[in-house]
């Protein structure tokens, strides 16, 4: 028998990039490859890589060069690259750098063996097409491994809004939806495999609507066929975009008790100007007025986002109502960025403010989120929680988990195995995570 193939995978980006690492992974299995954590050991190494932000290629270059040792050291190693940038600029990659032997855009990672056949028999390949057939379902069934309590599912991929600042409709395509049987399938696998918390992933994953029998599902009615799964116990969901939060998924926020308490709505920003040149199709109002709606559905959903600041035109004043509309909501977490001009993408085109103006903001923006987070996760203290445990804690006889609201918690529990969902009341708040006391568990009524 011939030794296994050992592939290394490098992800960065989004929970999309994480879920298609594992993927991929699954796709080269019947090639002869396993996974490996070591570079050095690696016959394949694969680059899964993200182009939100400025700087995506001479990140990929540069991580180009520290493999190369590698590559001088094992004449068998191939060296691909996945991802947006793949996608992006790809051909023009491995034009610039002779130490990638294959391309492989985000709808074509089931065409991995062949590219990787091809690049062993010496010939460099890029697979950049948008091609008909679905990428997941080409892909082969997964081995029955054991799996950790939680999981990510991809259930929608592509973006059809075109916001004037981003790369993602370009490099992810059009917005297309799994069908509901092949995601429910897909879960009731995840669950066999000792899954017990999965979260689904779309880049604008509200906006599905899966071919189904009898017509198409909405994510709401998704999330209700899934909460039916035994042994599945909590559904999660991101990223959303303001327009595609229909009255029924605010609804399932209320009745379904499988779906978590927390919410990724980005915003982006405040001022109705700004969200008007970003083409958000959405105002502040109409915003705030969503998560009143939310609120009412499920008091104690917590709410997170993303922002840009320093985007094309902002002034201080629509920067004011961006720390306003924050003041505003309340958010238990939330992530903010720099506006960073995206070849290609319209807002490109117009000129950017002075970075020293747009940093400051940043870090006013921040420290009003880290000071909003914070009282949050203070006020959790003396309540009680339930946690789902993932993994051993820092310290001996620790455990670590997630609460329903994603706050991060750990606590005194010996001999717990990862997947005990259980009852904690929080005795404490550090900056990143709360401390908590486990609850006699109630005997069954
Ligand atoms: N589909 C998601 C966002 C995907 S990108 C959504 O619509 O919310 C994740 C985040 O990156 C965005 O929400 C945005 O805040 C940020 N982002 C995207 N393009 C950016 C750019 N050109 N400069 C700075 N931040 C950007
Ligand atoms: Fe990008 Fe806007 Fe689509 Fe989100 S909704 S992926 S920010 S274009
Ligand atoms: Fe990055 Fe592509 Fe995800 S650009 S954020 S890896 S969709």
């Amino acid at each position: 028998m011939t030794a296994p193939k050992k592939l290394f995978v490098k992800t960065y980006g989004c929970q999309m990039n994480v879920y298609d690492s594992e993927r991929m992974a699954e796709a080269l299995a019947p090639a002869g490859y396993v996974t490996t954590q070591a570079a050095e050991e690696a016959d394949l190494i694969l680059l899964n890589t993200c182009h939100i932000r400025e700087k995506a290629a001479e990140k990929v270059y540069s991580e180009l060069g520290r493999l190369k040792p590698l590559k001088a050291a094992n004449p068998r190693l191939k060296i691909g690259l996945a991802g947006c940038v793949a996608q992006a600029e790809g051909a023009e990659i491995l034009a610039r750098a002779p130490a990638v032997d294959l391309v492989v855009g985000p709808q074509s990672y089931h065409r991995l063996p062949a590219l990787e056949a091809r690049a062993r028999a010496g010939a460099r390949a890029v697979e950049t097409e948008f091609p008909a057939e679905d990428k997941f379902d080409a892909l082969p069934a997964r081995p029955k491994a054991r799996r950790g309590p939680t999981a990510f599912l991809t259930v929608q991929e592509g973006c059809d809004k075109f916001c004037s600042f981003c790369v993602v409709p370009y490099t992810r395509g059009a917005e297309a939806s799994r069908p509901a049987a092949r995601v429910l399938a897909e879960a009731r696998d995840l669950v066999e495999r000792g899954v017990r918390e999965i979260t689904l992933l779309g880049q604008n994953v509200n906006a599905y609507h899966g071919a189904a029998e009898g017509g198409e599902w909405s994510l709401a009615r998704l999330i209700r066929a899934l909460a039916a799964i035994d042994g599945l116990e909590r559904i999660r969901y991101t990223t959303s975009h303001p327009c595609d939060m229909t009255d029924d998924l605010i609804a399932a926020h209320g009745e379904e008790p499988k779906l978590m308490p927390y919410l990724h709505l980005p915003v982006q920003s405040g001022s109705d100007r700004i969200l008007k040149a970003m083409n958000r199709k959405h105002t502040a109002e109409s915003y705030l007025r969503l998560i009143e709606r939310l609120r009412a559905a499920r008091p104690d959903i917590l709410m997170s986002s993303d922002f840009i600041v320093g985007f094309p035109g902002e002034t201080e004043e629509d920067f004011a109502e961006t720390m306003a509309l924050v003041e505003a909501v309340g958010y238990g977490q939330a992530f903010s960025f720099k506006y960073s001009a995206r070849p290609g993408t319209p807002a490109a085109e117009r000129p950017g403010l002075a970075a020293e103006v747009a940093d400051h903001r940043l870090q006013r923006l921040q420290a009003l989120l880290t000071k909003q987070a914070q009282a949050i996760q203070q006020a959790m203290v003396g309540r009680e929680v339930t946690v789902l445990f993932e993994k051993a804690g820092r310290l001996p006889g620790q455990m670590a988990g997630k609460s329903e609201h994603l706050h991060a918690v750990h606590a005194e529990a010996p001999g717990m195995a990862p997947g005990a969902l259980r009852r904690l009341r929080i005795v404490a708040a550090n900056p990143h995570s709360l401390t908590g006391a486990l609850l006699p568990e109630t005997a069954p009524a």
